[in-house]
């Protein structure tokens, strides 16, 4: 909206800044943004007087970071203006992976680029790259040097070559960008500890623990068994620091509009890199307020739409994600406030969809999950999920009590439940995790564990048990098909592939001992990766499977996001069920959870509008025939009801 203050700032501005950009985007695109970002900083810093001083070094810094950008990103990011739904697509499917635990480093990631391409995957999002402290890193989500490629995964010109040759192989990259803390032997917190107080303003820090013991009050603990509070003191500078996560994480201090100014910096300059998706790790946590709970404060959401619209004006080629792991009603705040186009994320994780999978598979039925995504509030068109089954962080039963009451279960229970049932404590349960940070404050917890240990592949192989094995692939495939399927881009956790079980060798690495999420962050060895060769190995099954289904997905227009994706009510509680409508063609997606089969009534499929008579299963590529109206759905196995063409 226009505000004359803003625009007699910005007239001010663009004419002391020189003009050897040599093109009008710049100008226009900063135009466009500009009051929305004055507004924005108004709010956030009003009440400083140097309040003008910081939105002109802004403009700067936009400017420096536009004039720094080649000319190949430019014309880029002008054919993602013309197509800017460009990441709705039903052609993207992505994988997420740790550099040195795929391929040893970025030089032995290329060869490597094949193996994702023979799965189908053209979106690749590396974990942390950047220079961290060789221990104490939090798998790199630590970072010392935002400028700078860890030499343990190479030159910084490795890194470029890895996003040329991905570029060249018409993939994608996504990247992280770690907003809320830095390492503690980062620059700015090394100079803090020394007592240079303008880098101490950097981070929140107090001379005692008057103010700590207030925010503690009511500020969740995220590493409760490893890393219990949120302040550690530093004997260097002989203050405590806020460190929400670990000790070593210190929390940048945002009040202060030098650190986002810095971080946007440090955006650009890394968008300059070519880099087509930054997630933004831990957004729900920027912002701190005494009496809260420090997450998914109105502020934090003024800061990333900040983060975006810096974005828009020098790369608007580049796409934002959303790292909030929060409630379901919150999550969808990532993605802005307008409701035809994000003003803020463009993507988010579905961490509601994931957590409602293990629901339903640990309960064997579709109940919670069903009654889960009913209540989620819709998003804003233009923006789209990331579907997820698994990640390397733990799984937290983040859905709302609501939903579990209104699938009849009592809330606290059936958590407890789902948790025993997930690390194998509950009798008969055929899952194999790890209970992930034991609250005992509160009786939280969380789970740890690999997709396909937790699906039941690695019970069932140690009694060498043929069915079991069986059914614990056809969870894994259910569950991708899922994902592969729902509206969003599928992130695909590397290992998952081939169906890899959990990895115990962290138990012996003092570094890692205390963060069971090790568990589940596979080194890939390369000689087990042939099994997928080899016929009937689970490793040969759900290879084979995930692969297919993703030719599938790619020929399927329907399945682009243009939130269009609704579930139905299968009138069946083990049933999960939604259709995808297209203006070609529409698919039916029905997954059974229950380790039974389960009857499909063609007369409930009619009654979608869905031809009967001419069903085809688009993974099967086989008829539908409803013997006596009824159509038998085998234990864990779905269907991708399209009619066939005549
Ligand atoms: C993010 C990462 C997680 C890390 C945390 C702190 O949530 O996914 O692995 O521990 O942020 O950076
Ligand atoms: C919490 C945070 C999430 C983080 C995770 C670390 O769930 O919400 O951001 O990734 O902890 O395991």
């Amino acid at each position: 909206m226009y505000d004359p203050r803003a625009h007699i700032l910005l007239k001010r501005i663009l004419s002391d800044l020189p003009d050897k950009t040599g093109d009008d985007d710049f100008r226009l695109r900063l135009s466009a943004g500009f009051h929305g970002i004055y507004n924005r900083f108004e709010t956030l810093y009003g009440q400083r007087p140097d309040l003008e001083q910081y939105l002109e070094d802004l403009v700067k810094i936009l400017y420096q970071k536009y004039t720094e950008r080649s000319r190949e990103l430019k014309q880029r990011d002008r054919q993602r203006e013309k197509e800017h739904d460009w990441f709705l697509s039903h052609r993207i499917t992505g994988m997420m992976l740790y550099v040195d635990r795929f391929s040893d480093d970025l030089k032995g990631f290329i060869p490597k680029i094949k193996y994702l391409k023979e799965i189908g995957i053209n979106l690749v999002h590396m974990m942390p790259l950047l220079e961290g402290p060789p221990e104490k890193n939090d798998g790199g989500y630590a970072v010392s040097n935002y400028r700078k490629t860890d030499p343990r995964y190479g030159t910084h010109d490795d890194f470029l070559q890895v996003i040329a040759e991905l570029h060249k192989n018409g993939m994608y990259l996504m990247t992280d960008l770690v907003i809320n803390h830095t390492s503690d032997e980062h620059p700015w917190a090394l100079k803090a500890k020394q007592g240079d107080l303008v880098h101490q303003e950097y981070y929140h820090t107090f001379k005692d623990r008057t103010v700590p013991d207030l925010f503690e009050r009511s500020l969740p603990e995220i590493f409760p068994e490893s890393c219990p509070g949120n302040f550690t003191f530093s004997e260097e500078m002989d203050q405590w620091v806020m460190t929400v996560f670990h000790d070593y994480q210190w929390d940048l201090n945002y009040t202060n509009p030098r650190v986002l100014l810095e971080m946007i910096d440090i955006l650009l300059h890394q968008a300059n890199w070519g880099i087509d998706i930054f997630r933004l790790d831990a957004v729900a946590f920027v912002w701190k307020q005494l009496g809260t709970q420090s997450q998914n404060l109105p502020h934090a959401h003024l800061i990333l739409q900040l983060y975006k619209l810096s974005a828009q004006i020098v790369a608007p080629g580049v796409a934002l994600l959303a790292e909030a792991i929060v409630a379901p009603g919150e999550i969808v705040r990532y993605f802005g406030t307008s409701s035809v186009w994000s003003n803020e994320c463009d993507m988010a994780y579905n961490a509601t969809l994931m957590a409602l999978l293990w629901d339903a598979m640990a309960t064997h039925n579709a109940r919670v999950l069903n009654a889960g995504i009913r209540s989620m509030p819709s998003k804003p068109k233009g923006t789209t999920w990331i579907n997820y089954i698994r990640c390397h962080d733990d799984i937290g039963l983040g859905y709302s009590d609501e939903n579990i009451l209104a699938a009849g279960y009592s809330p606290q229970e059936h958590r407890r439940f789902i948790v025993n049932f997930l690390t194998g404590r509950f009798k008969g349960s055929f899952a194999q995790g790890l209970t992930f940070m034991f609250n005992p404050k509160n009786g939280d917890a969380r789970i740890s564990g690999s997709l396909a240990s937790l699906a039941g592949l690695e019970s069932a192989v140690e009694d060498g048990d043929r069915k079991q094995i069986e059914l614990a692939t056809r969870r894994i495939i259910l569950l991708h098909a899922i994902m592969l399927s729902y509206g969003g881009i599928p992130m695909l956790y590397y290992g998952d592939e081939l169906a890899t079980l959990n990895d115990y060798t962290f138990f012996e690495d003092a570094d890692r001992v205390d963060d069971n999420r090790w568990v589940h962050r596979p080194l890939i060895d390369w000689k087990k990766t042939e099994d997928r060769k080899k016929k009937g190995l689970p490793e040969y099954i759900v290879f084979n499977a995930i692969r297919k289904m993703i030719r599938v997905r790619c020929a399927s227009e329907e399945w682009a996001d243009y939130n269009n994706t609704k579930v139905i009510d299968a009138n069946n509680e083990y049933l999960f069920s939604f259709i995808r409508r297209g203006k070609q063609a529409s698919t039916m997606v029905i997954a059974n959870f229950k380790d039974e089969a389960q009857s499909i009534d063609a007369r409930w499929v009619a009654s979608y509008n869905f031809d009967v008579h001419r069903l085809r299963d688009k993974y099967t590529k086989s008829n539908i025939i409803f013997y006596e109206g009824t159509f038998e759905l085998e234990p864990y196995r779905f269907l991708w009801l399209t009619e066939a063409a005549n």
